[in-house]
């Protein structure tokens, strides 16, 4: 199934300036512990492990990783991408003292922007919130491809429907977002994330937590833009 302009619409449209300022408090400190069961901590561990001084984070929400994370330079480039102009602003805003680029830009649809290349490319909770198979959602790999160097990592984590285990308190918040069309995970398991990511990248390390999947990966050729 083709992703509708309206689904991808509602992956985003959740995060108002009102639903930002109490999403690190919900589900950054509260749904990741005790519902997702992969303690924010956790995922702060990889950024630390996985970010460069070179760094595009896509799909930013309130930009709370990269406020925290520890970049391996005094002062990193840091690029905000985003479809939703209020995430872009709050996570801009948040990190001001990066003087964060920022790109408006729905990821399922090819970059045309000319933007100098990264060393690290971040997807936090970003697949989860996309339209279609995790087949289909990989097309924001070929998307990402051209903005990064030779040798460039692109990590983050997603929230599995299936193959995890999920307490009673998951099944239902993931059926209800869901519904909503803030998630759109029905699909997505552990079996087909691993080989979307193994087409695209090489050197893949993918671990569960609790129902997330960390994931990371390297581009080891450079790959030219595809066609526009
Ligand atoms: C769950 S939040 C993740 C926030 C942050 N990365 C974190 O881990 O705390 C998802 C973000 O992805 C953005 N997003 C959703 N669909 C998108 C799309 N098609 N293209 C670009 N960004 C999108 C939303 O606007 C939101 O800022």
């Amino acid at each position: 199934m083709t992703s509708t302009t309206e689904q991808i619409a509602a992956g985003q449209a959740a995060y108002t300036k009102r639903t930002l300022s109490v999403y690190d408090i919900v589900v950054l400190g509260i749904s990741n512990r005790f519902i997702w069961r992969c303690p924010s901590s956790e995922i702060l561990r990889y950024y630390d492990e996985c970010v460069s001084g070179n760094h595009l984070d896509v799909g930013v929400g309130t930009g709370y990783f990269l406020d925290h994370c520890q970049f391996p330079s005094q002062s990193p480039r840091v690029a905000l991408m985003d479809l939703n102009a209020n995430s872009l602003e709050f996570a801009s805003h948040r990190i001001s003292r990066y003087s964060p680029e920022t790109y408006r830009q729905n990821i399922l649809e090819p970059i045309a922007t000319d933007i100098p290349k990264f060393e690290s490319v971040g997807v936090n909770y970003l697949l989860h919130c996309l339209p279609g198979s995790i087949a289909e959602k990989a097309v924001l790999f070929d998307h990402l491809h051209p903005l990064m160097n030779p040798g460039a990592t692109l990590f983050g984590s997603t929230i599995l429907h299936n193959g995890v285990r999920k307490n009673r308190a998951a099944v239902r918040l993931m059926k209800f977002y869901n519904r909503k069309g803030i998630f759109s995970n029905s699909g997505d398991d552990l079996k087909s994330l691993e080989q979307s990511l193994h087409e695209h990248l090489d050197d893949i390390s993918v671990r569960v937590v609790g129902c997330v999947a960390l994931f990371s990966g390297r581009l080891q050729q450079a790959r030219p833009r595809p066609e526009q």
